[in-house]
């Protein structure tokens, strides 16, 4: 449901929109297909992936390698652009606007949390978190707060000046956190956040993660191959060739590992 469809019906009272509101998508994909040429061979990483992530969602991508995990976060982001289909991201068409559109929209909507946590060496942790503010022109004395109360959250409050150098790597990758959040992004994209962690490390990231998406309401997309991690989720998407096989809903009912045994055996079932 795009911002448009939902405004546009006049006649709705508030008490009927804000419910609307509440459920709106952050985030489509519709039929998204991401064919790579190689020469001769054509790989289709993405097949008619339709795909749709509502507000404060906390949902986790699993898949065997090269099922296309990482291609779907990149286009989801606006790194790439799909071959066809498309894709709305906070009620903007991304894959139908200028690369100077869909690079203002990654800047201030995404935030993005990768694999080796990509903080700038130079730089130290209260100066990496505020460069996507800094890259949008803006000015970094009125963030302070913000920034030392970002650190805080992520538990780094004594790290402010040390270099990446200088911490540990879970450390850093809780900076990278702190700076994915930084630009009050509409929905944070993770490619392996714990990839590289031990897995004392590699908790505090996702606890951090579910944290961020049941007090304050934050939208996340990650991918993962550890079934773990996954269970920190509120659902869990499975990708085969390409193609999305299965949507597994979990909630921690019953403790992290009543749903670890889920993913498994939904992941067994799927020959995964
Ligand atoms: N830039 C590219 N050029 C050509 N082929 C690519 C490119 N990026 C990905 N592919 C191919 O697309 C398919 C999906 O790749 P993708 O990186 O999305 O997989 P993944 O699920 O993230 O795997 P992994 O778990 O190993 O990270 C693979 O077959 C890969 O070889
Ligand atoms: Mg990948």
């Amino acid at each position: 449901m795009s911002f448009r469809g939902v405004f546009d019906e006049e006649s709705l009272s508030l008490s009927e929109l804000i419910p609307k509101v509440l459920l709106m998508a952050v985030l489509e994909a519709s039929a998204v297909t991401k064919r790579y040429r190689m020469g001769e061979v054509t790989v289709e990483a993405l097949d008619n992936v339709s795909f749709t992530v509502q507000k404060g969602n906390f949902v986790a991508v699993m898949g065997p390698s090269g099922s296309g995990k990482s291609t779907l976060l990149h286009l989801l982001g606006g790194l790439d652009e799909p071959t066809s289909g498309e894709i709305t991201l906070a009620g903007r068409p991304i894959s139908r606007l200028s690369d100077d559109e869909v690079t203002l929209v990654r800047r201030r909507k995404v935030g993005f949390i990768f694999q080796f946590f990509n903080l700038v060496p130079t730089l130290t942790a209260a100066e990496n978190v505020a460069l996507p503010l800094l890259i949008d022109g803006q000015n970094i004395k009125q963030h302070e707060a913000k920034i030392a109360h970002l650190l805080e959250l992520v538990g780094l409050q004594g790290r402010a000046h040390h270099k990446p150098d200088q911490l540990s790597g879970g450390q850093q990758q809780r900076v990278a956190i702190a700076r994915a959040f930084v630009n009050d992004p509409e929905i944070v994209l993770a490619d392996e956040p714990t990839g590289n962690l031990d897995s004392k490390s590699g908790t505090a990231v996702l606890e951090l993660l579910a944290r961020f998406c049941t007090e304050l309401g934050q939208t996340i997309v990650m991918v993962t191959h550890d079934p773990r991690a996954a269970s920190f989720a509120k659902e869990v998407v499975f990708l085969k060739d390409g193609h999305i096989i299965r949507t597994l809903p979990i909630g921690q009912r019953n403790g992290h590992e009543e749903d670890i045994r889920d993913i498994m055996r939904v992941m067994r079932e799927l020959e995964l």
